[in-house]
């Protein structure tokens, strides 16, 4: 089967780890016979400095034309300083590629591999069996409402930032928590800050109408400062939670801190609903942005963006078993005890970024090849 990628690494450390996923997704190309064909963007400060725009209209072109896109981060600290002259919105170019390509659904899964049980912060009779995923809102909201905007009046400056949600965003969002739901423990947590936001209400209120479509999926709704608790006091109660943009930006940061490190943390951004069978438009990406000190220090860890580039092989090309080949080799890799500095614990063997990514190719053309059908 033929399939089109765009790659977009951006800053900092996203060319490492990108580098890595694609070793990842040539090995599983070339065991099962699959093309995938990779063209490359740019996007971010590189984009700022090559191009002159943080994301460039060539880069939008091609990402429209592809089945799916692989991005790394952007963020580079030299555009950061408030009173450099040319300050480019880095960040923004990235939320401007979600809202522009329509990847409304960000699942952002927060999965504790049995081998880092010892890693984390927090106990391990707390963490382990972590498996839950978050379904963030990721095209409407505080970043994208208006009016926005800082102004002068008589009193001093005041800044404004609106929330706005309609019905039907509310809906697909929603339904993409009760649909991955019904592929999972069949457990669905709304959040949100009933009461106090009107935009809440309206989402609880959405959520319990489409609760009726899915008497198969238990719903509970939470407010979003007791579910921040909840992630880490007992993270094993929850199977999927769906929540507006901002609030879901928050609590995957805290969550990440479940896997074991932000650079175990994928993500898929989707325009669709997942459902059996459907293959999506998505782009994916580590949630664990540029990390500029880290860069070309072989440093970084590249699992994020492997675990990705598997959320790709599933929700865009519809290859489960390819998927579920690169989770395996992943898992099975920290099994045996490599380590990147940001997970590393005492007796194991630390390893650089292309050490552990040729390690998971590895491991990936090996399981492949016992499943293959092309072998
Ligand atoms: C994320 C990031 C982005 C966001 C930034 C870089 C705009 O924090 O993907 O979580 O806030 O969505
Ligand atoms: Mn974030």
């Amino acid at each position: 089967m033929e399939f089109s990628v765009v790659v977009l690494p951006g800053d900092g450390v996203g060319p490492e780890v990108v580098a890595e996923g694609l070793k990842v997704l040539k090995a599983i190309g070339e065991t099962f016979g699959h093309d995938f064909q990779l063209s490359h963007g740019s996007i971010g400060g590189i984009a700022f400095d090559q191009e002159g725009a943080a994301l460039p209209e060539r880069t939008l072109e091609i990402c429209r034309a592809c089945d799916a896109i692989l991005f790394g981060a952007v963020g580079d600290p030299k555009y950061e300083d408030p009173k450099a002259k040319v300050r480019p919105e880095l960040g923004y170019g990235l939320i401007r590629l979600r809202k522009e390509l329509g990847l409304f659904a960000n699942l952002r899964p927060v999965r504790l591999f049995s081998a880092l049980v010892n890693s984390t912060n927090l106990k391990p009779e707390v963490v382990e069996g972590v498996d839950f995923v978050i379904v963030r809102e990721l095209t409407g909201g505080l970043y994208f409402s208006e009016p926005k905007g800082i102004r002068q009046t008589s009193e001093g400056r005041e800044a404004i930032d609106t929330l706005i949600y309609s019905e039907k965003e509310i809906k697909r969002i929603v339904r993409v928590g009760f649909e991955l739901a019904r592929t999972r423990q069949r457990k669905l947590t709304s959040v949100d800050k009933f009461q106090i936001l009107r935009s809440s209400d309206l989402w609880r209120e959405i959520a319990s109408e489409l609760a009726l479509e899915y008497p198969d999926v238990q719903l509970e709704h939470m407010h979003v400062d007791a579910c921040g608790m909840r992630i880490i006091q007992r993270p094993v109660e929850f199977d999927v939670i769906v929540t507006e943009n901002l609030f879901g930006d928050i609590l995957s940061d805290v969550a990440s801190m479940l896997a074991g490190s932000m650079g175990m943390m994928p993500s898929a951004s989707l325009a669709g609903i997942p459902q059996k069978g459907a293959r999506l438009f998505g782009l994916y990406e580590p949630i664990h942005g540029s990390s500029p000190n880290r860069a070309k220090l072989d440093m970084a860890n590249p699992i994020a963006t492997i675990l990705s580039v598997a959320m790709m092989l599933r929700h865009s090309f519809g290859l489960t078993t390819e998927a579920k080949i690169v989770e395996d080799a992943v898992d099975e890799v920290l099994k045996e005890g490599y380590r990147t500095y940001d997970i590393m614990s005492e007796g194991k063997m630390k390893a650089g970024t292309k050490f552990i990514g040729d390690l998971i190719a590895e491991k990936t053309r090996r399981l492949s090849k016992l499943e293959s059908p092309a072998q």
